[in-house]
């Protein structure tokens, strides 16, 4: 790849949308879009690995996704279980760590026993992390937070004129991932659909007409040297 390793981000987030569509341009049920985009997930993880990309946080599942027909979303899970079933090896011989952000209580005992598991497995790894996205949603997660803080200052551990930045981020999900840099959206939507809301208020943001599915590591590697280019303010002249 074609660019200097200190402007690889550090962090990529992607929405991983259009698998739907992929499957209906193809005749096939909805179901075979997610399938081949399970693909795509190993693909980018390998990707991300070998660019240098330390965490990858992927949005598999939005509480809003819960409306979906009931037997899409048990087949995104049984999709979920199998995916880690096939690819926990990989996380161990690469030394990544796995990690859940959103309400994992909402997710199906079964799921959450398998993940729980997983993301304790591997929770030594340094080399690299895979964060999920599973029954997320960014407002959610914001509103979890000020619940916590809430609480704090009921107990008289803080007072409201000591909240700051740093004490919404220090509780969120992943309190210790630093904000992505990057987010790629795939399938050409221009939405944040919710997602990462706190974290993506400085991220560059670069959104493909490709399909998930069809999202491969070229596909990723253009998002990484169209980063490279960017001009990162935060605000300031530049
Ligand atoms: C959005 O496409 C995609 C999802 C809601 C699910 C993402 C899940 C996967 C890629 C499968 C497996 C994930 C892991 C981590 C193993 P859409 O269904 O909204 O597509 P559409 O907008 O074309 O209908």
């Amino acid at each position: 790849m074609n660019v200097d390793s200190k402007n690889v981000p550090q962090h990529i987030a992607v929405i991983m949308d259009g698998n739907g569509r992929w499957a209906k341009r193809q005749g096939l049920p909805r179901i075979k879009g997610h399938e081949a985009g399970a693909e795509s997930v190993r693909a980018i993880v390998r990707g991300c690995r070998e660019a240098g990309v330390k965490y990858l946080t992927l949005y598999a599942f939005s509480v809003e996704n819960w409306v979906r027909p009931k037997d899409e979303i048990s087949g995104l899970m049984s999709l979920l279980r199998t995916f880690l079933e096939n690819n926990e090896n990989e996380l161990h011989e690469n030394q990544i760590r796995l990690r859940i952000i959103g309400r994992i209580n909402d997710l199906p005992a079964l799921i959450q026993r398998g993940l729980k598991r997983a993301m304790k497995a591997t929770q030594q790894y340094t080399e690299g992390e895979l964060i999920l996205a599973l029954s997320y949603g960014g407002r959610a997660e914001l509103v979890d937070a000020m619940k916590a803080i809430a609480e704090q200052v009921k107990r008289g551990e803080l007072k409201p004129a000591q909240i700051t930045d740093e004490t919404i981020a220090a509780h969120l999900y992943a309190p210790d991932v630093p904000d992505p840099d990057l987010m790629i959206r795939t399938s050409g939507e221009m939405r944040l659909s919710n997602f990462l809301l706190w974290q993506l208020s400085y991220a560059e943001l670069y959104v493909t007409d490709v399909l998930w599915p069809d999202f491969r590591e070229e596909h990723l590697q253009a998002a990484i040297e169209a980063y490279s280019k960017r001009h990162r303010r935060f605000g300031d002249v530049g």
